[in-house]
């Protein structure tokens, strides 16, 4: 038995599909409403965020990726696809991790739904000046 300080922490992975088929559709939604998140294959790397903007509750999957962000069809919040965050309104889009499994699978872990605060961003941006 490992001590890890209580910092365990649950997984609910939710299998999206097949990494080549995740490529090929680019971006794409899963689930429903209000729970729903969309997954955005993007330069190598899968992403996956809360679907209802956090501005005005538009849909994300009906948005566009321009770099490394998805802008909002609503009123083109930009949020970064990684961390979720709006650098103009300083604002963050809940987040999740996503892994690829040994044999192929795209999964997105619910249980992880992240929101980055600015401090956190500063720093990472701090790091990589
Ligand atoms: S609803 Fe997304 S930017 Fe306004």
């Amino acid at each position: 038995m490992s001590d890890t300080g209580g910092l365990e922490q649950e997984h609910d992975w939710l299998d999206v599909g097949d990494v080549s088929d995740v490529v090929r559709r680019k971006k794409f939604v899963v689930g429903e409403e209000e729970s729903a998140i969309v997954v955005v294959a993007h330069e190598g790397c899968v992403y996956a965020m809360d679907n209802v903007c956090i501005h005005k509750g538009r849909e994300l999957g009906r948005g566009v990726v321009l770099r490394d962000r998805l802008v909002c069809p609503g009123h083109q919040w930009s949020f970064q696809l990684g961390t979720g965050w709006e650098a103009v309104k300083e604002r963050c889009q809940p987040t999740y991790a996503v892994r690829v499994t040994d044999d192929g699978r795209v999964e997105v872990d619910l249980a992880s739904r992240t929101v980055v605060f600015p401090d956190a961003v500063a720093s990472d941006t701090d790091v990589m000046s």
